[in-house]
């Protein structure tokens, strides 16, 4: 066999040789590497190696012996790491480690909660975005120029960009939806919206809505009526009671603030519903013509009802909590009191 073929062959070799124990280990060492092993004895050769051929010989022999030597390193390394590893320690009969679980976020709850009893009805979720302009938070909703509601105290405006706000109300996806698509819609609108008010136990700069519309052929303010009392006794119990009292919003006509009979004094008088019995939840109302034609949808065949109501104002009367500010300073301890789902 000539120098160059056995240099092909133990490259072979080498390449195949697998070594997990230190013994083995150590006769690839004896076999290859050592004085006496086979990767010298082959330099020992290369004296007889023609002049033509050395360079050749010598680059596949060196290649040769820096693989055996780089194999022979890592397989070392490998085998001193494991051997030097502390017996494995694990103990399947300890005690486990207790690690907290969440729980879902009060508000996170009324919401899941009103996605379901709405969808039973057959409402789907819509969403849309939270920076927005005028014409569908405002001027589709048939906010006159000049409404209050406009002004700088109520609402957040871009500051390089006057013309966009923070939502006001989650009616602006209303506006989106009744754009876009074709009646019949049944749709709620759940999101956080903005108004610029004074932090207090009872007001924040944020909170978060669920809104809703039906547009159909002859849909009636009887319809509004029983929807409403429908999902106020799947919320808050079979007995409750709602009304209705006249009421003005822009986009609704005509309009109503509708309370629901007190859930802590079933009616009786509290202070939660300051002795009054009834306490208030949300603003709805019938879709005003005008708001329909600025959506091109046509008042003439179609009509629809709207309503929107606070997450925190439910969340609030729900679980009696008294103070909103609660809702967003993530205090473990207050947290950590709803459970369910
Ligand atoms: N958009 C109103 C609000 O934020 C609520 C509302 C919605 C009232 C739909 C009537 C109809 O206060």
């Amino acid at each position: 066999m000539n120098i160059q073929q056995e240099i092909e062959m133990l490259t072979k070799e080498v390449e195949s040789q697998a070594l997990k124990t230190s013994e083995q280990l150590e006769s690839f060492r004896l076999e290859y590497l050592s004085k006496k092993g086979k990767i010298p004895a082959l330099f020992q050769r290369f004296r007889e190696v023609d002049a033509s051929e050395r360079k050749e010989v010598g680059r596949v022999l060196n290649v040769l012996k820096n693989q055996a030597e780089d194999l022979f390193k890592v397989a070392k390394d490998e085998i001193e790491t494991t051997s030097s590893a502390p017996e494995a320690t694990f103990d399947a009969s300890a005690p486990g480690i207790p690690f907290s679980t969440g729980s879902r976020h009060p508000l996170r709850l009324v919401a899941n909660q009103l996605y379901e009893v709405f969808s039973r009805i057959g409402f789907i979720v819509a969403e849309g975005p939270e920076i927005e302009d005028d014409w569908h938070n405002f001027s589709a909703l048939n906010f006159p120029e000049e409404h209050p509601a406009r002004d700088m105290q109520d609402t957040f405006f871009i500051m390089n960009d006057p013309s966009m706000a923070l939502r006001t109300h989650t009616s602006s996806v209303q506006v989106r939806m009744m754009e876009t698509r074709k009646p019949p819609l049944r749709m709620i609108m759940p999101g956080r919206v903005y108004r610029n008010e004074a932090i207090s136990a009872r007001a924040h700069c944020f909170f978060h809505q669920v809104e809703g519309i039906y547009i159909d052929k002859n849909v009636s303010f009887a319809d509004l009526k029983q929807t409403m009392l429908y999902f106020s006794r799947e919320l808050f119990g079979a007995d409750t009671q709602i009304r209705l009292r006249p009421s003005y919003f822009p986009f609704t006509e005509p309009s109503a603030e509708m309370d629901i009979s007190c859930t802590v004094c079933k009616g009786k008088g509290c202070n939660i519903c300051k002795y009054t019995g009834w306490v208030e939840i949300l603003g709805c109302g019938m879709i005003h013509p005008n708001v329909l034609k600025n959506c091109d949808i046509d008042p003439e065949e179609y009509t629809g009802f709207a309503f929107g109501m606070g997450i925190e104002r439910i969340a609030i009367l729900k679980y009696q909590v008294k103070d909103l500010r609660l809702f967003s300073q993530n205090d473990i301890r207050f947290l950590k009191q709803f459970t369910g789902e």
